[in-house]
């Protein structure tokens, strides 16, 4: 049972039902021990009885006046009690009428005990010593047996009523008990790197939860100082290095301008200005994705039809293909509004189609589909290549990660992914990777939520860090 809460309630209902289940064994016990001692009273005041009765000088008197004297005081009571009287080692003297001349067991060694007479049941009986006689007297325990079964029944109606009744106080009391903990998971889930100063409401009291709450903001004070700490030191260093990096590409630039350079060298320097306006893109990137992540980016979101925006990109994701000699289908179903800026999701396109160009066999064919209905706009990029494992596609959209890379092959920072997410995310729409499953290759998609209708153009500004892809 995985739920928290469902324990909870069983181990109540349970404890409950078996805590009342002992006690009324007890008391089943206890009663039926009762009802014997009474029995043997009973049992008891008969002997006294026929003792008196008897007479002291009873050893004295022929069998048939013994039988005579006894019949006499148990007849009255012929249904209650049974008696045989034997006088050792002789034979039995005296049988009551409803024995039908069967002996009443002896148990030896023992003078109360219950036994069992064919025809008549069990009996409780008590053996009392009047020498030379041993009067057996036994009383029946039906009635005490039908009062133990009505206990039993009452009791198991008693114990299936309380496992009801536990079982649901346990749900109540249990979703009582875990409302807090509840509350708390809500916050912690919500507590991400965007909104980082959340904190979870402490609660009244100062019990266990308070303490658990008040340690988890703790933790949430720390992480956050982390966060800033790492995104300020990764913006800092960004700019930082951007105006040494502009520094060395004048100066190499300059050196080509002058031309006075041999060839190799002519090389070298382009080779460096190439790596110059790589780096220059990394840094640029890494800042739009910590910018992302605390939603310091604002988007100027326009109303418009996928298809329109679709067919304004083909020809030139039409050209890249060709470009690299593969082919490109594009599939275009549905039709409706999404709230979208259209340069970033330019750059999202063509990042998964450069992606995707990257891997396709030569003359590969690489499928874009995209669907708008009731749910959405979903956009699909399918290619031919090697594929991902899912274990990969789980991580791929991390940064830096980067799977399978040649040496000397095509470089990439493993970054590209990483702002198509955050882009996607910013437009409130999410993607994923998965494995192609008609065929070698991988799928990656993203979905974009309708318009709400009516959505004005935002004004907000746009920070432009990105040259496009
Ligand atoms: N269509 C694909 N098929 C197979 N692997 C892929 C595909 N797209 C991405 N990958 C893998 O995911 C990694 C990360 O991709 P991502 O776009 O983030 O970075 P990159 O392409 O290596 O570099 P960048 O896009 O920053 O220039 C790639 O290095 C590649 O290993
Ligand atoms: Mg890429």
């Amino acid at each position: 049972m995985k739920s928290l809460r469902a324990r909870l309630s069983l181990w109540f209902a349970l404890s409950a039902t078996i805590t009342l289940a002992v006690l009324f064994v007890v008391g089943y016990l206890l009663l039926e021990s009762y009802i014997q001692r009474d029995l043997d009273l009973l049992n008891k005041t008969e002997f006294e009885q026929i003792r008196a009765r008897l007479g002291t000088d009873y050893s004295a008197l022929t069998p048939q006046i013994v039988d005579q004297r006894i019949r006499e005081t148990t007849n009255y009571a012929s249904v209650l009690f049974y008696i045989n009287i034997d006088e050792p080692p002789h034979d039995i003297l005296f049988y009551s009428n409803n024995l039908d001349g069967k002996p009443i067991p002896d148990v030896p060694g023992k003078h109360v005990y219950n036994t069992f007479v064919p025809g008549v049941g069990e009996l409780r009986v008590g053996e009392f010593i009047m020498p030379p006689f041993d009067v057996t007297i036994g009383t029946p325990t039906r009635q005490m047996r039908q009062g133990l079964t009505a206990y039993v029944e009452v009791s198991v109606a008693l114990l299936v009523i309380m496992l009801l009744t536990s079982g649901l106080i346990g749900i109540a009391t249990s979703r009582m008990i875990l409302r807090p903990v509840r509350l708390i998971g809500e916050t912690a889930n919500r507590i991400r790197s965007d909104n980082l100063a959340e904190r979870i409401a402490v609660p009244s009291g100062k019990d266990e939860l308070f303490d658990l709450v008040r340690l988890l903001n703790q933790m949430f004070d720390r992480l956050e100082a982390s966060f800033k700490q790492a995104r300020q030191f990764s913006e800092e260093v960004s700019h930082e290095l951007k105006t040494p990096l502009s520094l060395v590409r004048l100066h190499a630039e300059r050196l080509l301008v002058e031309g006075r350079l041999e060839r190799r060298h002519e090389d070298a320097v382009l080779v460096q200005l190439d790596e110059l306006a790589r780096i220059n893109q990394m840094i640029d990137e890494l800042l739009f994705i910590s910018r992302a992540e605390v939603n310091g980016v604002k988007l100027n979101l326009v109303s418009q039809h996928p298809a329109h925006f679709l067919r304004s990109i083909e020809p030139d994701l039409r050209v890249l293909a060709e470009h690299r000699g593969r082919r490109l289908h594009s599939v275009q179903h549905g039709d409706g509004l999404v709230a979208m800026e259209e340069k970033w999701l330019r750059q999202v396109i063509f990042n998964l189609l450069t992606n995707a160009l990257r891997v396709s066999p030569p003359n590969g064919m690489i499928v874009m589909q995209s669907t708008v209905d009731s749910s959405g706009w979903c956009v699909s990029i399918a290619d031919q290549g090697p594929g991902l494992t899912e274990e990969q596609c789980e991580r791929v959209f991390d940064r830096f990660v980067r799977f399978n890379v040649q040496a000397g092959e095509d470089q990439g920072s493993g970054l590209g992914l990483t702002i198509c997410r955050s882009i996607i995310e910013l437009h409130g729409g999410s993607i994923r990777a998965q494995p192609r499953t008609d065929g070698p290759g991988l799928r990656v998609s993203f979905e974009l939520p309708l318009a709400p209708p009516m959505l004005e153009p935002s004004h907000a500004v746009i920070q432009p860090l990105l040259g496009s892809s």
